[in-house]
């Protein structure tokens, strides 16, 4: 497409708008307005039809709604399109009910002037459903506070309450409003509603007890009786059949696919406690509703002619109790007539037409007045309480009952039919005095239009003393025999002359032909309806005898005391007739709506049978002209097709031109004219006024629009493309700053932190030096932080500086106060090293210790060689099995030899040195000399050993001198003394035998001689006969072991 535009250029331009045109084309357009051919019916009937086929059932004429009912579900009520239509201009989006409400309420929100949006068409043209949009709209888009909930739910919930009492099905419409209803919605400053008050209009009371074929009566009949429980239907006395009452079953048809009475009896029932009925005033009104019913049964005996008489007795007996009343009094009153003449009470009994009507008439009164008791409830639950709240701002919805036109027509459609002649002059008259008025104020030149003005026909219905409704006032209450054939004479008589009226009698003879003699025709603004004077009289007089007024002022019924006020009997001037009280309210409701601003919404039904996607051309034409659409856009054309305000106008088509892109710095005016000039606007084509611009022809605007429409895409992608720029600068600016934050944040954080650590730190010295200069006073608050310190760590370095083993005796200086506990420490700690040291050791190694531990307790700071033997480790023998000559081992047969080192033995004489072999058995030490055994000594006779002090080897093994077989003492050298003693030791259990001496030694020869071992140290070792005889023993100095 970019590419066309930019190939064909201006060619590339109209083709684009001529394709934007048919696309308008085959939806229609969405304003009459801009229709081309604004005079033709048939124009405008073909634009509703090709927008109803493509479902868009909303078109505007102007600010007037139009809307044709799709008697189907359209997906165009969601929460979403609400939120299309909230606060979004008029124009700017399709036509819909939302952007009517959202135009009303935004005109009461910003000019505080209060609104009102009028809905009207025929029966089944959707009002009612238009309505319920309207307040579901303000439901959901206003703003809300606790309090609001409530009213919106009671706005809301009071919709299925009065449809339940005043709707009923109709050939025309299954759900018809058979009343006019106005509800005013009351907003607070902030927009939120806050209350809301009903106006009813002319209840169709017949309906009550009688109905036409194929229509039913009112729906709370039928959902009572297919709804109700059981436990409350016996109460009220009744069956759960509509067949059995004969005021349903009239129309002969109870049952209708479209509704669902039992589902629909659950909805009222909720409604009903949502609006704040209690269950004493649901009782209350079921009882009425009962008791209608069981009105309706009530049967009647005797002649034609002949007095009447109840035959159903039961139903009196319901009646008593439902009403609350005396069942004789009002059976009485069912039968007789009580009259009042010259202050004497007169009574006279009725026949059975009349009986069978004053039954009907209260049925009537009863149900009539308690609907109106029933909307003042509804009006109490609704009012808001709040006093500040008294200058709330107000939105009006009119829904109200259609021009009808029947077979027959009655009274009631006399009165429904004058209704809509009031609203269509108050239609016409503010749309052309707005429209006027626009012109005025913009200062723009204006010639008006010619449109027919109703308000001939309103006057021939309504002026005093000459209207129909005096004259029929008049027939009503004047004596004698006034008849409504008397009525029509009088009317003939009276208005016979009026363009608007005709009778049988008065008429020519075409018209004639289709009008009966008890008819008058009145030419209304809608067209031309026959009224059969039937009945007028009787309904206009809404007359119920006075005893059976009575009777129900007696009722004990809460609600019935407060429709029939004892009052009322008092009051001998006759009640205002129906049609003079309709007269007054629709006089009151025309003030009502002159006082606000209105928004119209004109329903149209697209067919009879309720069918959805069925365009009627007849049906629709008809209304088109009786809604007086035509002349509505006649008048809007008139003058410009459309206006709009400089500053709206300038925003939506500044992109159109140079000068005013992308914005206008000059007066508004100045703005758009210098852009209409740039679009080549003709001076016929529009005017200039005071603050907004008007363009006469629809086909201007639409070139501009779609002029529009084509520049979109080119500032599209620029808008994208710089959207696009600007995004991504600001994400990363964003970004950038996000950072620098976080970074100063981090920055502080640090800070903190470190200034934190600084102080503590400083603290910490601070105390430390304290308690230094307090370390030796008793624990006290300077010093105890110190204190703990320093042994803390004390502690600590201790348990770095641990001894690693048993041998290693280092230990760190405790602090004063730690010094025992330093010990207990140590203590424990060797202990546990120990204890650690001795599990881990074998037997062997256990052997060996005990071994060096019997060394040390003989030996230790004794012996001077001890010392160099300690690291030394003893072992089992030193001298192995082949070493000993085996003819030793043999004569030692079974004793086990534990031990054997080579040794020298010194003569006991002489002292000459010999080798010898010293083995160690477990009962004696034997000295061998290779094969022979030269010694043994009985560990038991070994009386001690001696060694010398110094580090030579010599030892001395004493043994009795009185035992013969020894020879006297052994001294002996072993190169292992340490260890050879030991293992002597030992083996003889001699551990405290062993003499250690210093000096000498004397020893025992044998025969009672003794001799003497001399120990001195010297360089060398040296073991030799001394010249005094004695052995000396030279040991160096840190010799042998
Ligand atoms: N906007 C809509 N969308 C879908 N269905 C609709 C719409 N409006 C009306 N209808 C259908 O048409 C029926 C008749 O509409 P509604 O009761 O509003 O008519 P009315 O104009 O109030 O008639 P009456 O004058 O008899 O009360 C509704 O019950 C519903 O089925
Ligand atoms: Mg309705």
């Amino acid at each position: 497409m970019k590419y066309r535009a930019m190939a064909v250029g201006s060619d590339g331009l109209r083709i684009t708008m001529e394709s934007a045109l048919t696309a308008r084309d085959r939806v229609g357009v969405q304003d009459f307005v801009l229709l081309e051919n604004h005079t033709s019916e048939a124009a405008f009937i073909e634009n509703l039809r090709k927008r109803f086929k493509e479902n868009l059932i909303y078109t505007y004429i102007g600010s007037v709604l139009v809307s044709v009912n799709p008697y189907k579900d359209l997906e165009i009520y969601t929460k979403n399109h609400m939120e299309r239509y909230r606060g979004v201009n008029f124009y700017e989006v399709s036509p819909h009910i939302y952007a009517v409400s959202d135009n009303s309420y935004r005109s009461m929100r910003t000019e505080r002037k209060d609104q009102c949006i009028l809905i009207s068409g025929e029966s089944g043209a959707g009002k009612t459903e238009a309505s319920k949009k309207i307040l579901q709209y303000y439901a959901v888009t206003c703003p809300a506070s606790d309090q609001v909930e409530t009213v919106k739910d009671r706005l809301l919930q009071s919709n299925p309450v009065l449809e339940a009492f005043g709707n009923a099905k109709t050939l025309r419409n299954d759900n018809s409003s058979r009343f006019g209803k106005y509800m005013d919605i009351q907003f607070d400053f902030k927009g939120a509603p806050v209350g809301g008050h009903i106006l009813n209009y002319l209840l169709e009371k017949s309906r009550v007890v009688h109905q036409n074929h194929g229509e039913r009566n009112f729906h709370i009949f039928y959902q009572l009786i297919e709804g109700g429980e059981e436990d409350l239907l016996r109460r009220l006395g009744l069956e759960r059949n509509p067949q059995q009452y004969q005021y349903l079953v009239k129309g002969n048809c109870p049952k209708v696919s479209s509704i669902n009475d039992r589902s629909d009896w659950k909805v009222v029932r909720k409604a009903l406690s949502v609006i704040g009925f209690n269950e004493d005033d649901v009782e209350e009104l079921l009882n009425i509703i009962a008791s209608v019913l069981h009105l309706g049964n009530i049967q009647y005996g005797g002649e034609d002619s002949g007095n009447a008489y109840i035959t159903t007795d039961t139903q009196i007996k319901y009646l008593a109790r439902l009403l609350g009343v005396d069942g004789l009094v009002l059976k009485e009153a069912l039968t007789h007539k009580k009259i009042i003449a010259k202050g004497e009470e007169l009574k006279s009994p009725l026949n059975l037409e009349q009986a069978a009507s004053a039954r009907d008439a209260l049925s009537k009164a009863v149900y009539g007045r308690t609907f109106t008791w029933l909307v003042n409830k509804i009006n109490v639950s609704l009012a808001y309480k709040d006093e500040t709240y008294k200058n709330a701002s107000v939105i009006g919805l009119l829904d109200i009952y259609g021009f009808e036109v029947f077979q027959h027509n009655s009274f009631e459609q006399f009165c429904i039919n004058y209704c809509n002649e009031k609203l269509q002059q108050l239609f016409i008259e503010l749309t052309l005095k707005s429209e006027q008025d626009e012109y005025e104020a913009e200062g723009i030149t204006w010639e008006p239009v010619q449109y027919f003005n109703n308000k001939i026909i309103c006057d021939l219905v309504e002026e005093k003393f000459k209207g129909i409704i005096s004259i029929l006032d008049e027939e009503c209450l004047r004596p004698g025999d006034a008849s409504d054939i008397t009525f029509l004479e009088k009317l003939e008589n009276t208005v016979g002359g009026h363009a608007h009226l005709t009778t049988h009698k008065l008429a020519d003879g075409k018209t004639r032909k289709v009008m009966g003699r008890e008819e008058f025709r009145l030419l209304h603004y809608a067209g031309e309806v026959n009224y059969n004077v039937n009945g007028f009289l009787d309904k206009n007089n809404d007359l119920l005898f006075r005893n059976l007024k009575e009777v129900m002022c007696m009722s004990e019924n809460k609600i019935l005391t407060q429709c029939f006020d004892r009052a009322e009997l008092k009051d001998s001037k006759r009640p205002e007739t129906a049609a003079t009280q309709f007269k007054t309210s629709l006089a009151k409701l025309m003030e009502i709506l002159m006082s606000k601003e209105p928004s119209y919404v004109r329903c149209i039904k697209p067919n009879d049978a309720k069918q959805a996607g069925r365009f009627d051309e007849v049906l629709i034409r008809h209304q088109v002209k009786y809604l007086g659409l035509m002349e509505n856009l006649r008048v809007r054309r008139a003058g410009f097709a459309y206006r709009r305000h400089y500053e709206t106008f300038l925003q939506r088509y500044k992109s159109l031109c140079p000068e005013t892109w992308p914005s206008w710095q000059g007066k508004l005016a100045d703005g758009v004219s210098t852009l209409v000039k740039h679009l080549g606007y003709k001076p016929e084509e529009y005017k200039l006024g005071r603050s907004k611009i008007f363009i006469r022809f629809p086909k201007t605007l639409f070139a501009t629009e779609d002029a529009l429409e084509t520049r979109k895409h080119s500032l599209a992608s620029k808008l994208q493309s710089s959207w696009k720029g600007y995004r991504q600068k600001t994400k990363y600016r964003k970004l950038r700053s996000s950072a620098v934050v976080v970074q100063a944040w981090w920055r502080g954080i640090l800070a903190c932190r470190r200034a934190q650590r600084r102080r503590q730190a400083a603290k910490t010295i601070r105390r430390f030096i304290k308690g230094f200069i307090y370390r030796h006073n008793e624990r006290c608050p300077e010093n105890e932080y110190f204190l703990d310190y320093v042994r803390y760590s004390f502690l600590m370095k201790l348990r770095r500086n641990l001894p690693k083993t048993v041998l290693d005796k280092s230990w760190p200086t405790p602090p004063t106060a730690l010094i025992e506990a330093s010990e207990q420490l140590r203590k424990l700690y060797m202990q546990n090293m120990v204890w650690g040291y001795c599990k881990r050791i074998n037997p062997e190694w256990k052997h060996q210790l005990e071994q060096k531990m019997v060394a040390s307790e003989i030996f230790k700071n004794k012996k001077d060689n001890y010392p160099q033997s300690v690291p030394k480790l003893f072992v089992g023998t030193r001298l192995n099995g082949e070493e000993i000559n085996p003819k030793v081992l043999q004569s030692l047969g079974s004793e086990k030899i534990k031990y054997a080192v080579p040794v020298t033995k010194y003569d006991r004489k002489g002292y000459k040195a010999r080798p010898r072999q010293l083995l160690l058995t477990s009962n004696s030490a034997v000295i061998v000399e290779e094969a022979k055994l030269k010694q043994r000594i009985d560990y038991a006779t070994l009386k001690g050993i001696s060694v010398s002090s110094l580090s030579d080897g010599v030892f001395v093994l004493h043994v009795p001198t009185e035992d013969k077989k020894q020879k006297g003492d052994v001294v002996l050298q072993s190169d292992h003394i340490i260890e050879t003693l030991t293992k002597v030791a030992i083996c003889a259990d001699k551990v405290n035998s062993i003499n250690i001496n210093q000096g000498s030694i004397t020893f025992t020869v044998g025969q009672g001689k003794e001799g003497i071992i001399d120990f001195t140290s010297g360089s060398e070792l040296l073991v030799a006969k001394a010249k005094n005889g004695h052995l000396s023993v030279v040991s160096r100095n840190n010799g042998g072991i």
